[in-house]
C-alpha cells in the first residue's frame, strides 16, 4: 500500500461553481483540453467568442449538476434555456469552438446506423447472490479464509448498498474527459453507447475539480429510470399508441440502446456510480493502482468529480450491522425513487480486494444479498382484454385474491398477446405473480406441475370486446387495436381530441360537455356533434340559454372554417399529429385525394415513414371510419386544400421546403406563405427537401443540405420564387 505516497490524492476538488470564474480561461486555454477537443484552435482563445462560449459551457454544466445532481437549482428553467440557446447560436456560428464536453451535445440528435460492440478493458463480472444471514455470514467467512494474513480488522469492514436494478453500465475518462461508454454485455465486450450515454444529465462530461486527473478512469455504475420517469414514459407511450414497458429496467435498457440519441435524451435516464474498472494514474502508464485505499475513498472522490452515488451507502461491521443494513433498507425499497432488489456488499479495504479477486464467475470481494422475492401463487381464473385510449387492446388476468409481499392482488397486466403466447398462460392456469416495487404485478408464468388436463391454449380475441369491430394487429406491432373510431371505449377520448387544440379548437366546448354527451347516448361520433341543437342541449343540467346557443354557434362556426390540416389532425388517425396532418393537407385536394393514396405514395412525402403510412391506410380501410367521413361530407365539413388558386401555379406548388435560422419575420409566418403557395412545410431535415430556406445562424442543416445537394435560398430569393406564378393550361 505504501505505492499511495506516489499518487497525489485528488486535491480537495471543488464544483465547477466553486471554481471561479478564472478557471474557466484555463479550461480552455490549458492546452491539453483543447488538444483534446475534435478541432482544436489554441490560437481562439484570445477571442471574445471562444471565452463566452467556455463561460457559457462551464455555467450550463455547473447548472446542469446543481439541477440533476444535486436537485438545487439556482436558476429558472427559462435562465437555463436562454443561455443554451446563446451557446447553441455560437456553436451554429464557430463550429470550430464545439468541444466533446459541451453541454449542447447532451440533446441527442445523433443517429447511429447500428450499436458497435468492444471490449472491456477489465471484464465486468455479476455478483453471487446470497438469501439469507447464514449465505452472508458463509460468504464471509470463506473470504477470510482466502486471505488469512489480512488483519481481522479489514477483513471485518464491508462497504454496503442499494444493488439497483437498472442496467451495468462502464464510463470511461481519459485525462478527466469522458470519451466511451459500453454496457457490462456479456462481460467481455459491451455495447457502445457512448452518445447515448451523453445525454443523460447527470453524468459529468468532465471530471469536476482541478485535477490531476487519471490518465484513464473507468467508471462503473448502473443506467437507471427513475420510478417517475417511468410512469411519466408509459402515459406518453400509451397517449402515442405505442408499446409500454413492463418496469424500469426494461424501459431503462430500451432507452438507452437506441440509434436516435435524441430518443435517449427525452427519457430522463440517470447514472448512479458504485465502482471502478481500471484506474491508470499517469500516461507512461506506471501507475496501475489508484491512490483510493478504500471503496469509501473512492465513492467519495466520485462524489468530487461530479457523480451521483447510490444513496444511504455505510460502512457494516460484522454480521449484525450488515443485517440491520439489510433490514432498513428491504423496508424502505417502496419510498426509494428507483428500484433496488437487495443489498451489495464489498470488501472495503481496496488491496485486500485486489488480493482476493474473482471466481470464474463473480468477484470474491463482493456479494449481493437479494430481498425475498415479492411473488405469490395463485389461480388465474380469467384473462379480459381492455380498450384502451387509443383502442390497444390489453389483456388482463382476473386472479383468485392473494397477498403478494403484504399487498392483495386480484389483477395483474399481460401486456400482450406474444406475452402469453410465449409463457403459454392459459386460463384456469395456477400461476405465479410477482410484485416489483409500485409496478402493477406481473404474472410471471404457468406452474406446468399445476396445469389442468382439459386447458387449452389462449386464444386472443381478434375482435374488439367493447364494440366487437374487428381488431388488428400492425405490422411491428404487439398491440392488437381496435381501429372503430366510433367503439364507446375509444370514442369519449378521441372526441375529446377532435374539439380540442389539437384538433378542431371548438371554442368552449370542453371534455366534460363531451363526456355528459355521450353517456346520455345523444353523440356517438364527431359528426353528430353538429346535428346537436340549442333546444335539446337546454335538457342538460347546468346548461343556460346563453351557453346552448355559444354551443352550437362555436361548432357551426369550427365547421364553416375547418382547414383540411385542421380537419386531418382533429380525426385523431394513430401517428398523425399536427405536422404530419399539415404534410398531409399540402399534398392532397381532400379526403377523397388522401384516400386513394398508397403506402408508397404517402412514404414518397416528407416526414411519413412507413408507420405512418400504413397508419393512414389502415385508417381508410376501415369501414367505420369511411362511413363517418362520408358523413362529415354530406353535414358539409369537408375541407378543401388551400392556397393553389385554380388554374395558377406558383413556382412553390408542390415543393417540400425547410424553413431554418432566424429570418426577418415570425418562422410561421413564412410557412404560412409557403403553404399558401402549395409547397409542402417540413418539420425536420430530409434528403427528400426541395428547397432549404436559410435565415441567418443557419445551424447544422445549412451543411446537411449543401452535403445533399438541396438547393438553398435566402430569404429574397424565397420571396421571388412566391411571386414567379406559371398558368397553367
Ligand atoms: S458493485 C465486481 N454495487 O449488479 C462487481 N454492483 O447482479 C462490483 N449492481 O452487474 C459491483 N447495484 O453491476 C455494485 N450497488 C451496487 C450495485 C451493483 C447493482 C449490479 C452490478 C452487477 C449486478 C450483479
Amino acid at each position: 500500500m505504501e505505492q499511495h505516497s506516489l499518487f497525489s490524492l485528488p486535491v480537495k476538488s471543488e464544483t465547477p461553481s466553486e471554481s471561479g470564474e478564472s478557471e474557466a480561461e484555463t479550461i480552455v486555454t490549458n492546452g491539453r483540453i483543447s488538444s483534446l477537443s475534435t478541432s482544436s484552435a489554441p490560437d481562439k482563445c484570445s477571442d471574445a467568442d471562444a471565452e463566452r462560449a467556455a463561460f457559457l459551457r462551464r455555467e450550463l454544466e455547473r447548472h446542469n449538476y446543481l439541477y440533476h445532481t444535486l436537485d438545487a437549482p439556482e436558476i429558472t428553467d427559462e435562465a437555463y434555456d436562454r443561455l443554451f440557446r446563446e451557446l447553441v447560436e455560437i456553436e451554429g456560428r464557430r463550429p470550430e469552438l464545439q468541444t466533446p464536453d459541451s453541454p449542447t451535445r447532451r440533446v441527442g440528435g445523433e443517429l447511429l446506423p447500428y450499436l458497435e460492440t468492444r471490449a472491456h478493458s477489465q471484464r465486468m463480472y455479476g455478483l453471487d447472490n446470497v438469501f439469507s444471514s447464514e449465505e452472508w455470514q458463509a460468504f464471509v467467512q470463506r473470504a477470510r479464509r482466502q486471505l488469512p494474513e489480512a488483519s481481522d480488522e479489514i477483513m471485518n469492514e464491508w462497504w454496503a448498498d442499494p444493488k439497483l436494478d437498472g442496467l451495468a453500465c462502464e464510463l470511461t475518462y481519459e485525462n478527466g474527459l469522458f470519451t466511451q461508454a459500453l454496457t457490462r454485455g456479456d462481460g467481455e465486450t459491451g455495447e457502445v453507447v457512448t452518445a447515448a450515454m451523453r445525454t443523460v444529465r447527470n453524468l459529468p462530461l468532465r471530471l469536476h475539480g482541478k485535477g490531476p486527473f487519471p490518465a484513464r478512469l473507468e467508471v462503473r455504475g448502473e443506467v437507471l429510470m427513475f420510478r417517475r420517469q417511468f410512469e411519466e414514459l408509459n402515459r406518453r407511450q400509451e397517449s402515442l399508441g405505442l408499446k409500454t414497458f413492463a418496469n424500469p429496467r426494461n424501459a431503462a435498457a430500451g432507452s438507452l440502446r437506441q440509434l436516435d440519441t435524441s430518443v435517449t435524451a427525452a427519457r430522463g435516464l440517470r447514472f448512479l456510480a458504485y465502482s471502478a474498472g481500471q484506474i491508470v494514474m499517469t500516461e507512461n502508464g506506471e501507475g496501475g493502482l489508484s491512490p483510493w485505499k478504500t471503496h469509501a475513498e473512492l465513492l467519495e472522490a466520485f462524489r468530487e468529480y461530479g457523480f451521483e452515488t447510490p444513496t444511504g451507502g455505510r460502512l457494516c461491521h460484522g454480521l449484525e450491522e450488515a443485517q440491520a443494513y439489510y433490514q432498513k433498507l428491504e423496508a424502505g425499497r417502496d419510498a426509494l425513487p428507483f428500484e433496488i432488489d437487495g443489498v451489495v456488499y464489498k470488501l472495503n479495504d481496496r488491496e485486500a480486494e485486489t488480493a482476493l479477486g474473482f471466481t470464474a464467475r463473480a468477484p470474491r470481494f463482493a456479494v449481493a444479498w437479494k430481498f425475498a422475492a415479492r411473488r405469490a401463487k395463485t389461480v388465474l381464473e380469467r384473462i379480459v382484454v381492455q380498450v384502451g385510449r387509443t383502442g390497444v387492446l390489453t389483456p388482463v388476468a382476473e386472479l383468485k385474491p392473494v397477498s403478494v409481499g403484504g399487498v392483495v392482488v386480484s389483477r395483474a397486466t399481460l401486456h400482450n398477446e406474444d406475452e402469453i403466447r410465449q409463457k403459454d398462460i392459459r386460463e384456469g392456469d395456477t400461476v405465479l405473480i410477482q410484485r416489483a416495487g409500485d409496478v402493477i404485478p406481473d404474472v410471471v408464468g404457468p406452474v406446468l406441475e399445476e396445469r389442468r388436463p382439459d386447458s387449452v391454449p389462449y386464444q386472443f380475441p381478434k375482435f374488439c370486446p367493447v364494440c366487437g369491430a374487428e381488431a388488428s394487429r400492425l405490422e411491428g406491432e404487439a398491440a392488437w387495436r381496435c381501429l372503430n373510431m366510433s367503439c364507446p371505449a375509444v370514442l369519449l377520448r378521441s372526441l375529446v381530441h377532435f374539439v380540442s387544440k389539437s384538433g378542431l379548437d371548438v371554442q368552449g366546448v370542453g371534455a366534460r360537455w363531451i363526456e355528459e354527451l355521450v353517456r346520455a347516448g345523444r353523440i356517438k361520433n364527431a359528426a353528430d356533434l353538429f346535428t346537436l341543437t340549442a333546444q335539446e342541449l337546454l335538457g342538460f343540467e347546468r346548461m343556460g340559454e346563453v351557453l346552448a346557443e355559444k354551443f352550437v354557434d362555436s361548432l357551426q362556426e369550427a365547421k364553416q372554417t375547418a382547414s383540411l390540416e385542421r380537419f386531418i389532425a382533429a380525426l385523431g388517425i394513430r401517428l398523425v399529429g399536427e405536422q404530419t396532418a399539415r404534410t398531409l393537407a399540402a399534398s392532397f385536394e381532400d379526403m377523397d385525394a388522401l384516400e386513394k393514396a398508397s403506402t408508397e405514395d404517402l412514404t414518397a412525402l416528407p416526414d411519413i415513414g412507413p408507420e405512418v403510412a400504413s397508419s393512414i391506410r389502415a385508417f381508410f380501410d376501415t369501414e367505420s371510419n369511411r362511413n363517418l367521413l362520408e358523413r362529415f361530407r354530406s353535414l358539409g365539413l369537408w375541407p378543401r386544400r388551400r392556397a393553389q388558386a385554380a388554374e395558377v401555379k406558383t413556382a412553390l406548388s408542390g415543393k417540400r421546403v425547410l424553413f431554418t435560422g432566424t429570418l426577418s419575420r415570425s418562422r410561421d409566418e413564412f410557412q404560412r406563405m409557403a403553404e399558401h403557395a402549395g409547397a409542402a412545410v417540413a418539420a425536420s431535415f430530409s434528403k427528400k427537401l426541395d428547397y432549404l430556406v436559410v435565415g441567418e445562424n443557419p445551424g447544422s442543416k445549412l451543411a446537411k443540405a449543401e452535403d445533399a445537394g438541396i438547393t438553398i435560398l435566402n430569404e429574397k430569393e424565397f420571396l421571388a420564387l412566391l411571386e414567379q406564378k406559371e398558368t397553367v393550361s
